[in-house]
């Protein structure tokens, strides 16, 4: 079983590069609404990929946080380590995408995610057949002491350190089994450890050395690279037009770390993981890219494994 301690976010998606010049006004004719948060994300991608998957988090006040809740159930995601708080509002995001490349930025307001806990994740769900699945939307602390707790209890995890914007520390990173990263947090995590991240195959091997932990660093339309105890692996990606590339780390990641839950050769996970990466920038939105399994089979061959 996958346990996910994630985040849940309602995102907003606004098809425009640019925000208006200050003290003006941005009129778009719509946009979309969509459940989302990496956590959530990866733990739909996992759910749809095959796996048993069990969530943790926190959501607020707010039709929003009811209506998440209820997505999460509706795609087969055991929902019963989320908590809601009246005090806090659920998470959400604004997202501005940009339709002549798919490129997007991002606002987010964390809301009810900031004060998740893993003590609320009992015991009994962390042993050698639990897979604990973390993302960087969570407070890193919580984050740390679970992945150490998952660890003791014989069990294996993985962190998709995303976003790389809080401090990762030694102990988290020799816990963890795999660490998924794409370029940019790459470069974030070196700067933390003084590892230069400038060439990903060199970065990704020293942090494997130095922290015993398997390394993958995603690289968008050049594929993937993995270093870990099987050796170096290099992956490509399915050739597609991008639409829109948010949420594809989430597929990557959730497809992935369904793969390992099934014990399939590291090779297939990483192979699932790329289709499920490239497909996903093919619609718009984050979870409502996230491809079917059918979609994902029928293009596993179009990947190139060395
Ligand atoms: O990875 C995509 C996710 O990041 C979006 O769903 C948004 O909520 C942000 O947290």
């Amino acid at each position: 079983m996958i346990v996910v301690f994630g985040s849940n976010v309602l995102d907003q998606f606004f098809h425009t590069a640019d925000l208006p010049p200050r003290d003006t006004a941005l009129f778009l004719p719509t946009h979309e609404e969509a459940p989302g948060g990496k956590g959530a994300n990866q733990a739909v991608a996992s759910a749809r990929a095959g796996a048993r998957v069990y969530f943790s988090g926190a959501l607020g006040k707010g039709g929003h946080g009811r209506a998440m809740f209820d997505n999460l159930t509706e795609c087969g995601v055991d929902v019963s380590g989320i908590r809601f708080f009246d005090e806090y509002p659920s998470g959400i995001a604004a997202i501005f995408v940009d339709h002549r490349d798919g490129t997007h930025k991002v606002v987010v307001s964390e809301g009810a995610n900031r004060i998740a806990k893993q003590e609320w994740i009992p015991d009994h769900l962390l042993n050698q057949n639990s897979i604990v699945l973390v993302q960087g939307e969570l407070p890193i602390e919580e984050t740390e002491k679970l992945v150490i707790r998952a660890r003791k209890a014989g069990g294996r995890s993985v962190m998709n350190f995303a976003p790389a914007t809080k401090t990762l520390s030694p102990e988290l990173l020799q816990n963890l089994d795999f660490i998924i990263l794409n370029e940019h947090e790459a470069e974030a995590v070196g700067k933390q450890f003084s590892i230069d991240a400038t060439d990903k195959e060199s970065f990704a091997t020293e942090l494997f050395h130095r922290f015993n932990v398997g390394t993958i660093v995603t690289l968008g339309p050049d594929g993937a690279l993995c270093v870990c105890n099987d050796g170096f692996i290099s992956i490509s990606s399915l050739k597609i037009k991008a639409v829109d590339t948010i949420g594809a780390g989430d597929a990557f990641v959730g497809y992935f770390t369904a793969g390992l839950d099934q014990n399939l050769p590291l090779r297939d996970c990483l192979r699932q993981a790329a289709v499920a990466g490239s497909l996903a920038c093919t619609k718009v939105g984050a979870q409502t890219a996230l491809p079917m399994p059918d979609e994902v089979a029928s293009r596993l061959g179009e990947i190139l494994i060395s």
